[in-house]
């Protein structure tokens, strides 16, 4: 782990990183920040509609508006994460919550993957009558969802108390 921290330290994107002047790194976590609120935030939204929250408001609709919003949040989030890094990552080695978050965000892509191949998840997202047991998959789904990416902003924002 230390050879790979030390790596990205030392590669040309963090010199140049480095080189841009004092307000980059500042200027990177703003990114960051607005990344994880539109990430965060329309995750928030569609698992709570998928754990029962708001029962009028049709799936289909609010999967076209938030699902989009999440996959720009999580770019975002994901290159000005690794170039926040860069500046001085051998610092994190040992970061036991930068060894969390890490793992948690395999586990929230992984559960998006899973999710899309549910025959639930595909009836609600087009609109389609719920078959039975649809409404406990999505329960299921919504809630996984929603605690890994809580585990995951937690994890970034305790990095920095270590
Ligand atoms: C490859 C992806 C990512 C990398 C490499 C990364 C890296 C980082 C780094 C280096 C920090 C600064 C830690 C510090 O010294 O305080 C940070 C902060 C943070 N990260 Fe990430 N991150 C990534 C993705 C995400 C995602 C997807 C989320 C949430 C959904 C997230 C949530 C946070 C939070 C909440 C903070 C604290 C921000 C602050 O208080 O200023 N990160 N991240």
């Amino acid at each position: 782990m230390y050879e790979w921290m030390a790596w990205l330290e030392g590669s040309a994107l963090a010199q140049v990183l480095r080189g841009m002047g004092i307000w980059t790194y500042g200027l990177l976590n703003l990114a960051h920040i607005l990344g994880i609120a539109t990430l965060f935030g329309s995750v928030l939204i569609l698992d709570l509609r998928l754990m029962g929250a708001w029962r009028s408001i049709g799936t289909a609709p609010l999967v076209r508006a938030t699902v989009p919003l999440a996959v720009i949040g999580f770019v975002l989030a994901a290159i000005s994460g690794v170039m926040m890094l860069s500046f001085n990552t051998t610092e994190y080695h040992g970061n036991p919550f930068l060894y969390t978050k890490f793992p948690l965000i395999g586990v929230a892509l992984v559960n998006v993957l899973v999710v899309q191949r549910l025959g639930a998840w595909q009836r609600a997202k087009t609109g389609q009558a719920a078959a039975s047991g649809d409404v406990a998959v999505l329960r299921v789904s919504g809630a996984v969802s929603l605690l890994t990416w809580l585990g995951v902003v937690t994890c970034g924002r305790l990095i920095g108390y270590w």
